[in-house]
This record gives structure tokens, C-alpha cells and sequence, in this order.
């Protein structure tokens, strides 16, 4: 599965790197990057943690 943040959707609301930060880091602006985009296992659940916790709905996985 593959990770992508919608870098004009994400505010920087800093959820998913605090949820799950073995998935994702923040940029200089507190903006969301995925530490991996081809994901599974454990780390996939970390992801769907996160994209289900996004206020903007800016992590997207996919196939
Ligand atoms: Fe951005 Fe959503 Fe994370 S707004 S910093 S992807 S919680």
C-alpha cells in the first residue's frame, strides 16, 4: 500500500506525527511527510491511525 499527504490539504495540525511517529515526520512548517510511502504490516496500521485522525482528511493509502 502506497501513503500520500495532500500537501494543500494538510494544516499542520501535527495529529498524525503524534499519533503515529514511526510513520510520519513533520517538515520545518509542522507539515506531515511519510517516513516510508510503500507501506505494511504494523506501519500500515500506523498510517490508517493517522489518516483517520486527520482533521483535513490529508493522508491518503491506497493501493
Ligand atoms: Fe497535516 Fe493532518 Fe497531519 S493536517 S500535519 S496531515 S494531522
Amino acid at each position: 500500500m502506497r501513503v500520500f499527504v495532500d500537501a494543500d490539504a494538510c494544516r499542520g495540525h501535527g495529529r498524525c506525527y503524534t499519533l503515529s511517529p514511526d510513520a510520519f515526520d513533520s517538515d520545518h512548517e509542522g507539515h506531515s511527510v511519510p517516513k516510508v510511502d510503500d507501506v505494511e504490516g504494523e506501519l500500515l496500521q500506523s498510517d490508517r491511525v493517522a489518516a483517520s485522525n486527520c482533521p483535513e482528511r490529508a493522508i491518503r493509502v491506497r493501493e
